[in-house]
């Protein structure tokens, strides 16, 4: 028996989608980053790097099959 959380992550796996990350490069961002790419989602990221780091980019993880699945654009919204 799955959980909520279980049954959503298994609904995103079977059906990805794509999905925009606004301020991608902070602790919020980078960190719902990870989990997308944990699940194989399209991710899209946006940032102005006023207060993100390209260091929370570089230190997401993902389960190796979704590597590089993102693109992050620099620029304000
Ligand atoms: N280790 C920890 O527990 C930890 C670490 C850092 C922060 N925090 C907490 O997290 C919270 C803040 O996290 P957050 O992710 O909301 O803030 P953040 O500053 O980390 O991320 C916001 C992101 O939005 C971007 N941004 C801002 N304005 C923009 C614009 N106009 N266009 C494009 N990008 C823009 C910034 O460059 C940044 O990358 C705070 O409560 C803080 O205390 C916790």
């Amino acid at each position: 028996m799955l959980n909520p959380y279980q049954n959503i992550q298994s609904a995103l796996q079977t059906a990805p989608k794509t999905w925009l990350i606004t301020g991608v490069a902070g602790f919020i961002g980078s960190n719902l980053l990870e989990t997308l790419l944990k699940l194989d989602q399209r991710v899209i990221g946006l940032d102005n790097f006023a207060t993100g780091h390209q260091r929370n980019l570089d230190e997401v993880q993902t389960n190796g099959t979704a590597s590089g699945a993102h693109r992050t654009l620099c620029g304000s919204i």
